[in-house]
């Protein structure tokens, strides 16, 4: 959050950020928490989420479930039990629980015990499937009637999927910053294959808020990068942000569809999560798999490396200096965040603080 804006005749502008809210994601929102598929029928795993220990499941009929990854009686982690299905057995001594949450079974009672475990529960979160990857929402304050974020959906069938996860050891906020700041591009992603030009030149885009955030508005590239010489011909590229840290990135050419979503997820203070899922209308790009995984991953570790020297330096004073307007979608994603909070404290509806906007930047 910021915490003081001062702003200058030179379109200067200073952000105190308060170190404490800086490092605080949005607590009522989906997160990605990984991969849809590699959930099996009758298969568990732990997953850890805005500092809570979670364990997600599916059960043997393919319904998903999600709950706190420590049993009520010792704390023992019931990711480390066994799932049969439909209960979990904790590794400790036994207890079983639904995957409702609810204790089943505690099979070191005695006949002549009069203990009841019926009401012993195991907090539970929603959980649920969309473009192929798993969302929780891990919020636990008092119940709240606004709607939150929704989770992103492909839109279109996809032919192959291309998915890279990387830990970086930053901020939630940071790390999302990365996700609307064209001015790192040049610089920290000048590969050959990704920008073969060394010249900045000059951007015009028109921004236009959209129900959770904002999307750069569809736009006919030409000298772009030689990833979009692939889908032959010029494509058009749309490029959404959405809260919490979603980034999705569309791109259309004639019946050809290219899907780029990004998503940061956090997994305690000062790391979080990047997956990087590439989508593909044509069957054809599957041969390509093999050559474009070491490039996204590349692509990737330059964020996670130069997002870690960055939160070292914010670690020692956090404050930023936005500038420009290159630097006003990242002072969007603050006032974003800032109104989800303030509804939801007030119990009223988000409303998009955002106007369109005509931005221009060199990258
Ligand atoms: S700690 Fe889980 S059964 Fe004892
Ligand atoms: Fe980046």
């Amino acid at each position: 959050m910021l915490a003081a804006t001062t702003r200058a005749a030179d379109d200067t502008v200073t952000d105190a950020l308060d170190p404490k809210a800086m490092r605080e994601p949005l607590p009522n929102a989906w997160y990605c928490i990984g991969q849809a598929a590699t959930l099996k029928p009758g298969g568990m795993r732990p997953v850890e989420l805005n500092g809570e220990q979670i364990v997600v499941g599916r059960d043997a009929s393919g319904a998903l479930f999600a709950m706190r990854d420590r049993c009520p009686h010792r704390g023992m982690a019931l990711s480390k039990g066994r799932f049969d299905g439909s209960t979990v057995m904790c590794p400790f001594h036994g207890w079983r629980f639904g995957t409702d949450g609810r204790c089943r079974d505690v099979p070191t009672l005695s006949e002549t015990d009069s203990s009841d475990f019926s009401r012993i529960v195991v907090q539970r979160f929603p959980v649920i499937e969309s473009a192929g990857f798993l969302w929780i929402n891990p919020y636990l304050g008092p119940a709240v009637t606004e709607d939150i974020p929704a989770v992103p959906e492909l839109g279109f069938e996809a032919a192959g999927c291309l998915v890279v996860e990387l830990v970086v050891e930053a901020s939630f906020d940071l790390t999302t910053l990365s996700l609307v700041d064209p001015g790192h591009v040049a610089f920290v992603h000048d590969s050959w294959w990704f920008r073969p030009s060394k010249e900045l030149r000059e951007k015009v885009k028109t921004f236009i808020p959209v129900p959770h955030g904002f999307v750069m508005s569809s736009h006919a590239t030409t000298k772009s990068s030689p990833v979009y010489k692939l889908l032959g011909g010029v494509p058009d590229v749309e490029i959404e942000f959405r809260l919490p840290g979603v980034r999705l990135e569309r791109i259309v050419a004639g019946d050809k569809r290219v899907a780029n979503y990004t998503f940061a997820t956090p997994l305690s203070n000062n790391r979080t999560m990047l997956t990087n899922a590439l989508y593909w209308s044509m069957p054809l790009l599957n041969l390509l798999k093999p050559v474009a995984r070491p490039l996204m991953r590349q692509f990737l570790t330059q964020d996670q490396q130069v997002l870690q020297h960055a939160q070292a330096g914010l670690d020692r004073k956090p404050t930023m200096v936005l500038l420009g307007q290159g630097d006003l979608p990242s002072q969007w994603y603050f006032r974003l965040k800032r109104e989800a909070l303030e509804a939801a404290r007030a119990g009223r509806s988000f409303e998009n603080p955002l106007s369109r906007q005509e931005l221009r930047w060199r990258s």
